[in-house]
């Protein structure tokens, strides 16, 4: 039962049409969510694009679009991957990410760069459905069925096979054993350039239509078979055969400097990062951290190139957990004086279509990434992913990553804090020497003030 104070709520804040409204509207109708509603619509509008077909493009993007929601837009340059230099685009608001992958690039590209390739292409979907009959009646079946969705679909895949892609396979697998009648059909596909989600599941909602279809016309079946039941038409996010393998080595006495720097030896240096990555692969509380490092380099540069962070990060975690325990992306291995810190992951990312042709600042990343094909945006990413990895097991098994992180981190509080720009200047100066934390930054900002 709703009691007084939710029966309240509900007459006073649920809306009917509110997608119909206007946007000054809907931010009018919000304003009396705030305690300061002027300062709330001021924000809200002062987001607006100025130049109102900009706006038109970023409001088609999703319903109810009031305002932007701004994220810092950095470049990571310096990356050698495949003996091809890269200025990267990062989409993050995390202070140091960049700085850490910038330098990680830099110290890599001194020493050969990263090295990725390809391991496959392969994107996969399912439609999921009950059916009455036996695993072997309805396999003896499949052939027809088979070719009556690659037929119903052909209007759909024509363009795709024309670039090369397409329909792979399309199998049927029995899972009666774990749910009663419960089949699947597992197509897999080639969508080249394209993330292909829109194509994936277009094709896989058609297969779903002829396989019913099917079943009714069917002539050779009983009453009781004609009775399949679609539960649903999706594709997987998790794509083991859509992989890249990433890597970079070295000899460790070439650490020797930037361990010295660190305060310590190469070999040291070499043996705790190591441990640091076994340590990932033995912890999954361990392993949880290191891997977001590794999402911290891989989104940015997704979300740079107007491709979908959500699906690549549910598929790297996926991925993470393959063993039956959740573990590490990356591996690292000392062999002699070599050292080699590599990862092999699922990444499904698109160069064409979807975000990638219609938000403005994703054409230019791809522009500044040369305009790659999917297999090139896939190496980039993961070299990124790894370089962040990198850096940030550098910092923790040397100087810890505060040191770095509220270094960056004090523009923040300064902001904040609203100090002006020679207090800020002060502070940058002050806390060169000094450990940074929100108090100390405060405590200092306050004495500036008082002298
Ligand atoms: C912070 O965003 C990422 C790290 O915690 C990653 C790691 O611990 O490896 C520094």
């Amino acid at each position: 039962m709703l009691t007084t104070f939710t029966a309240l709520f509900y007459v006073i804040f649920m809306v009917n049409g509110f997608s119909k409204l206007n946007k000054d509207k809907k931010i009018a109708w919000l304003s009396g969510f705030f305690k300061d509603p002027e300062a709330a619509v001021r924000d809200y509008t002062s987001f607006h694009h100025p130049v109102p077909e900009m706006q038109r493009i970023i409001d088609g993007f999703t319903e109810n679009a009031i305002s932007n929601y701004v994220l810092p837009y950095s470049i990571a340059p310096n990356f050698l991957i495949n003996s091809r230099e890269y200025a990267v685009p990062m989409v993050i608001e995390e202070s140091s990410v960049v700085a850490a992958a910038s330098s990680a690039a830099k110290f890599w590209a001194e020493r050969g760069g990263f090295h990725a390739e390809v391991t496959g292409v392969v994107k996969l979907g399912q439609v999921h459905f009950r059916w009455p009959g036996t695993p072997d009646r309805l396999q003896s079946l499949f052939p027809l069925i088979k070719a009556c969705m690659i037929q119903a679909s052909a209007h759909l895949t024509a363009n795709m096979e024309k670039r090369g892609g397409g329909i792979l396979d399309v199998e049927l697998l029995d899972f009666t054993a774990l749910e009663p009648h419960y089949y699947q059909i597992c197509a897999s596909f080639n969508t080249c350039d394209s993330m292909g989600a829109n194509f994936v599941n277009s094709v896989l909602e058609c297969f779903a239509d002829a396989l019913e279809q099917w079943m009714t016309d069917y002539e050779g079946l009983s009453d009781t078979e004609r009775d399949v039941e679609v539960i649903m038409s999706i594709l997987s996010n998790y794509t083991p055969d859509c992989a890249v393998h990433v890597w970079c080595e070295c000899s460790i006495s070439s650490f020797e400097q930037v361990a010295l720097q660190l305060g310590m030896d190469a070999r040291t240096l070499a043996d705790r990062f190591a441990l640091a990555v076994r340590i990932a692969q033995i912890d999954p509380y361990r392993a949880t951290t290191h891997n977001k490092g590794i999402f911290n380099g891989i989104d940015a540069v997704v979300m740079a190139t107007g491709n979908d962070f959500r699906a690549v990060e549910a598929c790297g975690h996926t991925h993470a957990s393959r063993s039956g325990q959740y573990r590490s992306l990356s591996t690292c291995t000392i062999s002699g004086n070599q050292f080699r810190f590599e990862m092999h992951m699922p990444l499904a990312l698109g160069s064409v279509g979807g975000l990638t042709a219609l938000h403005p600042l994703a054409k230019h990343s791809l522009e500044l990434l040369g305009n790659p094909s999917a297999s090139e945006l896939m190496c980039i990413a993961a070299a990124v992913g790894l370089a962040q990895n990198f850096a940030a097991v550098r910092s923790l098994v040397t100087t810890g990553i505060q040191k770095g992180h509220m270094k960056m981190h004090l523009t923040n509080i300064l902001n904040h804090l609203g100090a002006s720009e020679e207090e800020a200047a002060a502070a940058q100066y002050h806390f060169a020497r000094q450990t940074v934390s929100f108090s100390g930054v405060r405590a200092f900002l306050e004495k500036e003030r008082k002298a």
